[in-house]
């Protein structure tokens, strides 16, 4: 009964008031229903496919070899007047149009260009795996085409290899999603991974590194001691590029130059500006050997690049351009005399001269170039795109000089990222994009005009592959958030909203399931919101789907844990009034979803409490403010940026008002120390206490050796002996600058804390 309640409430959320839905992603642009009902044909009768246009013979194909992945049974390919699926070019057509329209017996006709016919066959499979379990299922009359040109997605195969039959699978799922752009990634530091036939050593040194660091173990480095290899040969390329056109997918090749370069200067170091012998890298980052701006090395990377353009028919070629170190370069006579020669003021200007060497080049074969947006400094080579990476900045330089942009912002579309909450998710390079984030995404930024706008060719999401080493990882990083980016480029301004994504999400990771692709459940996580009141804090979970007649349940760790599950009320807070953890989980009829949120809060005298400092914290390092160290919420390693406050090289006192004279019993000081980040221990704490905020009792202060003693993940204790105060001070003196041989070396040190519990 219950679960007939909850159908009908979803059915009525679903049914129409304004516009028509099909359970599609991404959303068509307009669907209307037929006149009659019995106009609407029944999907699951749709027996025959058809065609009077051979050039849709390959198309239909596709489709019958995705049908069949699908585990579900073909149209015949054959003429009928009942229960037809007909195909048609329509030339009045243009881009990537299509139409369906229901017709008389229980048939539809299906007219488009060619790219419109096919992505209509996507929004029929679909609909064919719908209608399996819904066997009255009937398709709407639908009129369809994408808003942006430039639907990518991007692929790393050089930090880890990945096999032609899964960079297969991730073409299948570029175009299920109506996608258009597989960008693939092959050349970097630590892989080399394409066959070049005059320069056999890239593949036969580049493509093996001896091993690989261990999660974030860069210092002290340690490496797991296995070997990685793996490339592409030329006909596995001629395989897959013909592979991804059928599928209505452009393949963009990457090869990395000037910097990302080191895999390649292993095979030849004549192309270094040292010339010394090098390794791939094992660890992740960036090499400072990048490619000399020499002749040799520019006519080396014009032989790869020949038979690159011949392997590849794509009109743009990705020749990277990002994170070029420049100190090989400006120790270097033949890059200095470069810079001489051609009148150069410094080496932004010798990065702008290569590349514009290789656009002048790979203009004269009649392509384009393309690379990330640092190849805006010193200057944009004339026909060059960009892609916008560090944020949209670069992108809308770009486009304000009238040149093409991808956009492909850290920000949305860095699917290396996390996507829900760090504890619970696998080990990532950083960063926070769940998929709220990436369905709100606006690729042409509204500070364009409509002209600028244009340059603004659509969007891509990247997945940098230092963290991912299997092919399950990549597919949980790329999905689902690449079905909400595939909804941003092919609705544009029509997009439904996240709503009416997420109800359409459900049925699509049933789609998903038939595909065998380990998508993310993250989107069914529990986040917990709370709020000081008084001397308590109250809590508020809550699931993307809480509200469709699920439940979340939670329990408190400290407890008799298990035999107290409770059910969480809507909205109702949780009240806490002593320090705790607890534990929550979405859970449908019984069933688990998501991950389990593990929370700890910290109840203590100072919640809430007036804080002030003589410095504020850095901008970088600041979100909260300074009441975040008084917030019942403690920051742990690994660290989440947006727990701490962050100071570099300063030495802050801050001051806590607890409102009255009471005593005090304990202070614990949560700090960090993150080496690797620069982030270290304080040298010094000096802590004391007044009852009118003027005259101050000081405290035995705590030096480096007894701060090192007493850290923990759990804080650094600090007695106070039942002192009877109403302020507290706390002088906090940061480490000195970094030693020699440490990351960041000569720089200054990072202070960081988060809660500061007085008891
Ligand atoms: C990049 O993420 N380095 C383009
Ligand atoms: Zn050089």
């Amino acid at each position: 009964m219950k679960q007939f309640k909850c159908n009908v409430f979803v059915a009525l959320l679903l049914l129409p008031f304004a516009g028509f839905t099909q359970t599609i992603i991404p959303a068509p642009q307009s669907v209307t229903k037929a006149a009659h009902s019995f106009d609407e044909a029944k999907i699951s009768q749709l027996r025959f496919i058809y065609s009077s246009d051979e050039t849709l013979e390959d198309e239909i194909n596709v489709f019958d070899e995705m049908i069949n992945q699908l585990g579900y049974k073909a149209p015949e390919h054959k003429i009928s007047k009942y229960d037809v699926i007909h195909l048609q070019i329509d030339t009045h057509m243009s881009g990537s149009q299509y139409t369906i329209q229901n017709k008389e017996n229980n048939s539809i006709e299906l007219r488009g260009t060619e790219d419109g016919v096919f992505y209509g066959l996507m929004s029929l499979l679909q609909l064919i795996h719908q209608s399996q379990t819904n066997s009255t299922l009937t398709i709407s009359n639908m009129a369809d085409y994408p808003a942006y040109d430039w639907r990518g997605m991007h692929l790393d195969c050089c930090r880890h290899f990945f096999s032609k039959e899964f960079v297969k699978k991730y073409i299948d799922l570029i175009a299920l999603h109506k996608m258009n752009v597989f960008h693939w990634h092959l050349t970097d530091d630590q892989g080399w991974r394409i066959e070049i036939k005059k320069y056999p050593l890239l593949t036969k040194i580049g493509s093996k590194r001896k091993e690989t660091m261990t999660d974030k173990n860069f210092d002290p480095y340690i490496g797991d001691g296995k070997p990685v290899e793996g490339f592409y040969s030329q006909e596995d390329i001629k395989e897959i590029v013909r592979y991804a056109k059928s599928r209505h997918v452009t393949v963009v090749p990457e090869i990395e130059m000037p910097g990302h370069a080191q895999a390649a200067l292993s095979a030849y170091p004549e192309y270094s500006c040292r010339k010394q012998a090098l390794e791939p890298l094992t660890k992740w980052g960036v090499s400072d050997d990048v490619f000399c701006t020499s002749e040799a090395t520019i006519r080396f990377v014009e032989d790869v690049l020949d038979e690159v353009m011949a392997l590849f028919p794509s009109s743009f070629i990705h020749i990277g351009g990002d994170e070029v170190p420049k100190s090989r370069w400006k120790a270097c006579p033949v890059c200095q005399k470069n810079m001489k020669m051609n009148s150069l003021k410094n080496e932004d200007e010798l990065q702008s001269y290569f590349i514009k060497r290789i656009d002048a080049y790979v203009t004269s074969k009649g392509r384009n170039i393309i690379g990330w947006d640092e190849i805006l400094d010193g200057g944009l080579a004339p026909n060059a795109a960009v892609m916008s990476w560090r944020g949209e900045d670069g992108g809308i330089a770009a486009a304000r000089q009238k040149h093409k942009v991808v956009m492909t912002p850290g920000t949305h579309c860095y699917f290396d990222h996390y996507q829900g909450n760090k504890n619970t998710e696998p080990l990532s390079i950083g960063g926070f994009t769940p998929i709220e984030k990436v369905y709100a995404y606006q690729p042409a930024p509204a500070i364009l005009s409509a002209e600028q706008k244009k340059y603004i060719l659509g969007a891509q999401a990247n997945i940098w592959t230092e963290y991912i080493a299997t092919t399950d990882h990549v597919e949980y990083m790329a999905l689902p958030r690449m079905s909400a980016l595939a909804e941003v480029l092919w609705t544009g301004d029509k997009r439904p909203g996240f709503d009416d994504f997420k109800n359409r999400l459900r049925t699509h990771f049933t789609f998903l399931d038939k595909l065998n692709v380990h998508y993310a459940t993250s989107i069914f996580d529990v986040t917990a919101n709370s709020n000081i009141v008084n001397d308590h804090v109250e809590v508020k979970l809550q699931s993307a789907y809480s509200k469709n007649g699920s439940s979340i349940r939670y329990y408190f760790l400290d407890e008799k844990a298990y035999l107290d599950i409770k059910k969480y009320s809507d909205d109702q807070p949780i009240i806490l009034s002593k320090s705790c953890k607890m534990k929550a989980q979405y859970f449908e009829n019984d069933v688990a979803l998501g991950h389990a949120l593990t929370d700890e809060y910290l109840i203590h005298k100072a919640l809430n409490k007036q804080i002030t400092s003589d410095i504020e914290p850095s901008k970088y390092y600041h979100e909260g403010g300074l009441p975040k160290l008084l917030d019942a919420r403690a920051g742990h390693a690994p660290r989440i940026s947006s727990d701490w406050l962050g100071w570099s090289g300063q030495n802050p006192v801050l001051i806590i008002d607890l409102g009255k004279s009471q005593d005090l019993t304990n202070l614990n000081i949560y700090t960090l120390k993150e080496e690797m980040n620069w982030i270290y221990l304080p040298s010094k704490i000096e802590v004391s206490w007044s009852s009118d905020g003027t005259n101050y009792e000081d405290g035995r202060p705590m030096n480096a050796e007894s701060i090192a003693k007493a850290y923990t993940e759990n804080g650094l204790n600090y007695s106070l002996h039942h002192v009877n105060a109403r302020y507290l001070k706390l002088h906090f003196t940061c480490a000195p600058k970094i030693q020699k041989g440490k990351p960041g070396e000569g720089e200054d040190a990072w202070l960081f804390l988060s809660e500061l519990v007085v008891d």
